[in-house]
């Protein structure tokens, strides 16, 4: 017997469940770190104004497509499209998101091996006394160097691999059923004590008072481009996380659950952290030193800020597993179902693989920083490569084969589970899958090129 029978296929047992693993793979480094700093640098409420408007009309419909593809083929993404039509071309999506987890993982974990130093560094009050200066230094010799992140990244990829070997059931909804209320206990936690500094309400305007007059044409690629990465959309996550939903599961009302918490706890993040930038003086539009040397020093200077700074890093590194394992994910799924190897041996093989590539990318922060393409070391140009160009390709290819080459009853059937809910809005959903998505998308597309290009 084949060892990956499709009628004994893994599941999710559970809405908490379902809702649990997609939100988990969603909200992640991506809402803790960049939403704030990249919502701040785009003048704050008008960027969020026009990212939620992306979120509603792009980000819902292409996981809703994700969703009907998955639960439609009960397959991993490349198989998902060799068993939904005849024709070849679309399994360049399967080809595309399989390549887009392995370098968005190589770089998420070199990303999440900071985040583990950090949680030490923290648990040891490590940042007390330091001078702002002294803080910068101590992030660059940690990252830069050789031994220690390369550890902590073997650690993470460790811990990755061994809930995914778990499987559905027992591993990935086991794991972010316990994981995530934890992340939304310890953000609402970290809210209350920002929002309660002296100082912090400049923090809010900050985030939410729209100026329309700081908006340009390349706010608004941003806030296309971030709601794909954020929602984890365009590389087959959700495809393959819906290929274990549940019969009944419901599809337009579990990806508007999953696009609002995401969008949530990102308001939520900046919550958190703004008020204290602002109370405290410190540089809101840090960039990727926000979290990891700006943060520190604020931590220092408030009140309970030895506690913050433990529940903060928990918080990002929990938030970086649990999007981690839906990376990982879509490799294992592939490896197993296309190879007909075993769930084990498949995770096995993927973890190391991509640590491979990972510590090239963590490598690439110190001892390879020399290797260049362009301006671009290793980590930069993965980071391009998948954010850029797979990511809103993919989302692009996924709307398009809903929209155009999908049969309508397939679409009508997976939506109102075989009838059995009534259907509200298919109208609008095939419009905008058929139309603004594909064509908002190709104007992401063409930017991330013509960054590229021109740089
Ligand atoms: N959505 C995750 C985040 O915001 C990142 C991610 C991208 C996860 C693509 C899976 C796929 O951090």
């Amino acid at each position: 017997m084949a060892k990956n029978d499709l009628s004994k296929r893994d599941g999710f047992t559970s809405k908490f469940g379902i809702i649990a693993a997609a939100t988990g793979s969603a909200i992640g480094l991506g809402n803790i770190w960049k939403f704030p700093y990249i919502a701040g640098e785009n003048g704050g409420g008008a960027f969020i104004i026009i990212y939620l408007v992306f979120i509603i009309l792009i980000g819902v419909p292409v996981m809703m497509s994700e969703f009907i593809i998955g639960r439609k083929a009960k397959q991993n993404v490349f198989g998902a499209f060799k068993q939904l039509t005849s024709h070849g071309f679309w399994k360049i999506i399967g080809i595309m998101g399989v390549l887009a987890a392995f370098l968005i993982l190589s770089f998420y974990g070199t990303v999440a091996s900071w985040t583990i130093e950090y949680l030490i560094l923290a648990f040891k009050n490590s940042f007390s006394g330091k001078s702002a200066d002294e803080l910068a230094t101590m992030f660059d010799t940690f990252s830069q160097g050789a031994i220690k992140p390369v550890i902590w990244q073997i650690l993470f990829m460790a811990l990755t691999a061994y809930i995914v070997i778990g499987g559905i059931k027992k591993g990935i909804e086991k794991y972010t059923k316990i994981l995530m209320p934890m992340l939304l206990v310890i953000i609402i936690y970290l809210d209350i004590t920002a929002i309660t500094l002296k100082g912090g309400v400049e923090g809010f305007r900050f985030l939410f008072y729209p100026n329309f007059s700081l908006i340009t044409s390349e706010s608004i690629i941003d806030a296309l481009g971030h709601a794909f990465f954020t929602l984890s959309l365009g590389m087959g996550v959700l495809i393959t996380y819906a290929s274990y939903f549940q019969k009944d599961t419901n599809i337009t009302n579990t990806s508007i659950s999953v696009a609002g918490a995401d969008t949530i706890i990102a308001l939520l993040a900046g919550l958190a952290i703004f008020p204290a930038v602002f109370a405290f003086n410190a540089e809101p539009a840090a960039g990727p030193g926000l979290v990891f040397m700006t943060l520190p020093n604020i931590f220092e200077l408030m009140p309970g800020g030895y506690i913050f700074s433990i529940l903060f890093f928990l918080l990002l590194a929990v938030a970086a597993l649990t999007s981690s394992i839906s990376i990982m994910e879509v490799v294992v799924a592939f490896v197993s179902e296309e190879k007909n190897i075993s769930r084990k041996k498949a995770t096995i093989f993927t973890a190391i693989a991509i640590t491979i590539t990972g510590i090239l990318c963590t490598l690439s922060i110190g001892p390879l920083s020399h290797i260049k393409i362009a301006e671009y070391n290793i980590f930069d140009i993965f980071d391009i490569l998948a954010s850029n160009i797979l990511l809103p390709l993919g989302g692009m290819l996924i709307s398009i084969f809903i929209g155009w080459k999908m049969k309508k009853h397939i679409i009508t059937d997976e939506l109102s589970n075989y009838g059995t809910i009534q259907l509200k809005f298919v109208k609008l959903f095939i419009f905008l899958v058929r139309y603004l998505a594909p064509i908002a998308i190709s104007f992401v597309f063409v930017h991330g090129l013509w960054d590229i290009l021109i740089n």
